[in-house]
This record gives structure tokens, sequence and C-alpha cells, in this order.
């Protein structure tokens, strides 16, 4: 953090990445529909770059509204900090349709720890919930505070850095009047009154919330889906085959809503360790989700290392960067991975000195016992066929992007080496 400050105080101009801009706050228009008071804060702070370190970004240069507030480009992580040039370690999730969703991070305990033995062995019984990749926050209110102090992210370096911001800013005078007259000068409240103000925008304005994508739209009966969706909805379905409907729920709710494509349940699928994070030229480093290094109160469980949170296929093919340490560019790869993991898994892991495929090499060796083999299409082994032919992962990709909302756009080039589409 010090050392950042201070190259940020001799960096001149160049020294930088190229910022990722925010978008100005009505990219989002929210203007048609009526916002409480503190949801309208929380969209004027969610666009506001003078709410970070470098002044350069907001919550939507990575949470880009015009990319179902998903990132902007097909970076597998987003850059942040002060001089804009700390990498993350995890990809950015799409903010649209979740978040009202999401349940508080909770596991069915059993009784006695040979029961509780077991229920993990069989994981049936997976933890469920929360924000973040890790479930480590209950609400949209309690998480924003991390990107505005994440040293990787905003970088602002505490409480009292935001509360200053928010004095200078245009909205300083209504953030008094919605949130009292001496909140900004208790840097804590104001951290609490920011989490609350843009939890209520992201609850709120409809731009997170369209359903109108084409897949809404034939659950509506206003449109026909095309043969080859059709056949990719079929395979997504069939749980002997794709069997991704199990975990990415695609029925309608029995209230009759559309439905979001996630269980939000935590699993572990074994995705291959990311070259590109810098954090993994560390040996020993390993992002294990559940059970740390981030998150830190289930550290103890090692049953839950290497477990992420299944994340909402809507949108996903307008993605750049695919699971939490966007290992993947193209979704075509994403949904190659799932049905050649076990079948080829030479083309997904590296080898080890003695030539032998490390499976599994994003987690210790230790741990490996713990990534999903049970469900389909994880459980076939070298010299069967995957579940699905490329002519069938045509068919799916065609069903996925269906999923895409009316206004979401695909990744820009720039920033990005990678190649634009999702297929
Ligand atoms: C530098 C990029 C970046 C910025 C800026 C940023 N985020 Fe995020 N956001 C992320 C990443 C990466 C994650 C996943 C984090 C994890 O799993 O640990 C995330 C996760 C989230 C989540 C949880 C979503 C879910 O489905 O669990 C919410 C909500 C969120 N961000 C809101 C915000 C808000 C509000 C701001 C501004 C105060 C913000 N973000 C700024 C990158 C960013
Ligand atoms: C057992 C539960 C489970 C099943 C079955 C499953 N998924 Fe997933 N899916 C997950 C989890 C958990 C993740 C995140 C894993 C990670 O990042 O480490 C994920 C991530 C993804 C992603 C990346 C999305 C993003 O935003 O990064 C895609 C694409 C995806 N799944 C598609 C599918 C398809 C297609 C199928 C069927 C072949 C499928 N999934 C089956 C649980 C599941």
């Amino acid at each position: 953090m010090l050392l950042s400050s201070l190259a940020s105080i001799f960096c001149l101009v160049g020294c930088t990445s190229k910022p990722v801009k925010p978008k100005a706050a009505n990219a989002a228009k929210p203007a048609i529909h009526e916002l409480s008071p503190a949801a309208n804060l929380g969209r004027l702070i969610f666009f506001d770059p003078t709410l970070s370190g470098s002044g350069r970004i907001a919550c939507s240069s990575c949470h880009d509204p015009e990319h179902a507030y998903g990132p902007p480009n097909s970076l597998a992580v987003q850059l942040g900090g002060w001089n804009l040039d700390h990498q993350g370690t995890r990809a950015v999730p799409s903010l649209r349709y979740t978040l009202l969703h999401v349940p508080l991070w909770h596991q069915e305990r059993a009784a006695s720890r040979m029961e509780r033995f077991e229920e993990l062995a069989k994981s049936d019984n997976p933890p469920t919930g929360g924000l973040g990749w890790d479930g480590r926050f209950n609400t949209p209110a309690a998480q924003a505070a991390f990107p505005l102090l994440n040293p990787d992210e905003m970088a602002n370096v505490d409480a009292e850095h935001v509360a200053a911001a928010i004095r200078k800013a245009p909205y300083a005078a209504e953030f008094r009047r919605v949130f009292g007259k001496h909140v900004l000068d208790d840097p804590q409240k104001t951290l609490d009154a920011v989490g609350t103000a843009v939890e209520r925008f992201q609850f709120e304005d409809p731009s997170f919330y369209p359903f109108n994508s084409r897949f809404d739209r034939w659950l509506d009966g206003r449109v026909k889906l095309t043969e080859a969706e059709q056949r990719g909805l079929a395979l997504f379905n069939d749980p002997a085959r794709g069997n991704c409907a199990s975990c990415h729920l695609g029925q309608r709710g029995a209230d009759g809503s559309h439905p979001i494509f996630t269980d939000f349940q935590f699993e572990a699928l074994g995705v291959p360790r990311n070259p590109e994070l810098k954090a993994n030229r560390k040996a020993g480093y390993y992002d294990m989700g559940l059970c740390g290094p981030i998150r830190s109160d289930q550290k103890s469980e090692q049953g839950f290392c290497g477990m992420f949170r299944t994340p909402t296929l809507r949108n996903v093919a307008t993605r750049g960067a695919f699971f939490h340490n966007g290992r993947f560019h193209t979704l075509r790869e994403a949904l190659e991975f799932y049905v050649q993991r076990d079948t080829n898994p030479e083309k997904w892991y590296g080898k080890k000195a003695g030539g032998r495929v490390e499976k599994f090499d994003d987690i210790p060796a230790a741990l490996r016992g713990n990534v999903d083999v049970v469900d389909e299409p994880l459980t076939r082994h070298p010299g069967q066929d995957p579940a699905w032919s490329t002519k069938e992962i045509d068919d799916v990709l065609a069903f996925l992007n269906t999923l895409t909302d009316a206004d979401a756009k695909g990744p820009s080039t720039s920033g990005s080496k990678h190649a634009l589409t999702g297929n």
C-alpha cells in the first residue's frame, strides 16, 4: 500500500496502464424509473471515479452497465490501485440478476462429526450463498467497502479517505440529507452509508434486472427458438449429458419468475491454473475460494478448498473471461473444458517432471479430492468420448446466446490481446 502510494507520487504521465474510463452516471438510463433517495445517491457513487485512489476508476469501470454490469474487456482480471497497475486475482462477475436473489451464506450442518464427514464426502450438501466467488459477504451493503479499500481495486487508504472524497463530491449535501447531518464526520458511518446507497441502487434500478433476452421472450411465448437453440437447450438440461441445469437452474420459479441460471451453491470444478495472473507466479499460492486465502473464516474446512460459487449464465456469451480466475477467454473453450476435462486432461493441465499430466493443478495436491467427479459431465475417463461433440457444442453456444440481454455488449478489444466473441 505504502509503496504504491509512493509510486503514484513519483509516477509521471505514461507510466500507468490505460484506465478503463467510467461511464457517465446516465449510461445506466435509470431516470425512467423512480429510485429512492438512497438509491439515487448509490447511482452517483457507483459511477464516481473520485472515490478511488487513482481518481480514475469507479465501480462501473469493472461492472460496466453496457456489459451487463460485467467487465468491459477480455482481461482475465481487471487492473486497479493508485496507478491502475495492480492486477486483481479474480474475474469480475456480472452484477445483473443475482443480487436480489442470492441467499445468505449457509451450510446445513449434520448432527455428528461422522455424519458431517459423510455429507462432505458425498458432496450433495454443499454450502450455498453469499456474495463474491467465495460467498464472504452477506449483502451488497457489506460488500461495497471491499473494492473501495482493496489496494488492487479502488485503493482508498482508509475509510477517512472515502469520507474526504464524498465531502468534496457534488452530492455531499444530499448525502448528509439522506444519511444524517454528521454522517461525513464519521468515516465508518460514511462507509456504511455508501454501502447502503450502492445496495439500494443495485436492488432498485431496473437496469440490473431487464429480463429482455431472447430466452425471456421465448418463455413469454413471444418468439420461437431456432432448431439449433432448442437442441442446445435440450443438451443443457439433459441430466445424462450436459447436466448443466442441475447447477445453473433454468426452470421458472414456483411463482412464474424467470430463472437466473444459478443455484448459488459452491462446487470445485478444478479449473486450471491461470498463468496470466501474477499472483500465480508464486509457487505455493493457491486461490482456494471458500477456504481462503481471501476468505478467512472457513480456513479449517479442508473439504471446502477449491470451491467457488456457481455464477449466473445470463449474459455469459458477452463475457471475455470465464471462471473465477478468468482462465478461459471464449465461451467455446469454457464448454470444451466441461466436456473434455476428464477425457482429454492433457489439453487443460500442465505436465509434471515425469511427464504425467497434473490434473487439477490449481489446487494443492492433497486437496484435489475435493474436485467434483460425480456430476455429469465430469465423470469420464481418458479413452471415452466427451459428453458433447463439436457440433453439439455449437448448439449449446447457440442456446447460451439466447441468454444475452437486448442491450448487453461483448467485450471491447482495447486492453486485451484476446479474441472477441464467445464462439
Ligand atoms: C477493479 C475492478 C472492480 C471494481 C472497481 C469494483 N469491483 Fe466489484 N467485483 C470485482 C471482482 C473481481 C469481484 C469478485 C470478487 C471476489 O470474488 O472476491 C467483484 C464482486 C462484486 C460484487 C459481488 C457480486 C456477486 O455476484 O457475488 C458486488 C456486489 C460488487 N462487486 C459491487 C461493486 C461495487 C458497488 C463497487 C464500487 C464501490 C465495485 N464492485 C467495484 C471487481 C471490481
Ligand atoms: C455441479 C455444478 C455445476 C454443473 C453441473 C455445471 N456448472 Fe457451470 N459452473 C459451476 C461453478 C461452481 C462455476 C464456477 C467455477 C469456478 O470458477 O471455479 C461454473 C462456471 C461456469 C461458467 C463460467 C461463467 C463465468 O461467468 O465465468 C460457464 C460458462 C458454465 N459454468 C457453463 C456450464 C455448462 C455449459 C454446464 C454443462 C455442461 C455447466 N456449467 C455445468 C457449477 C456447475
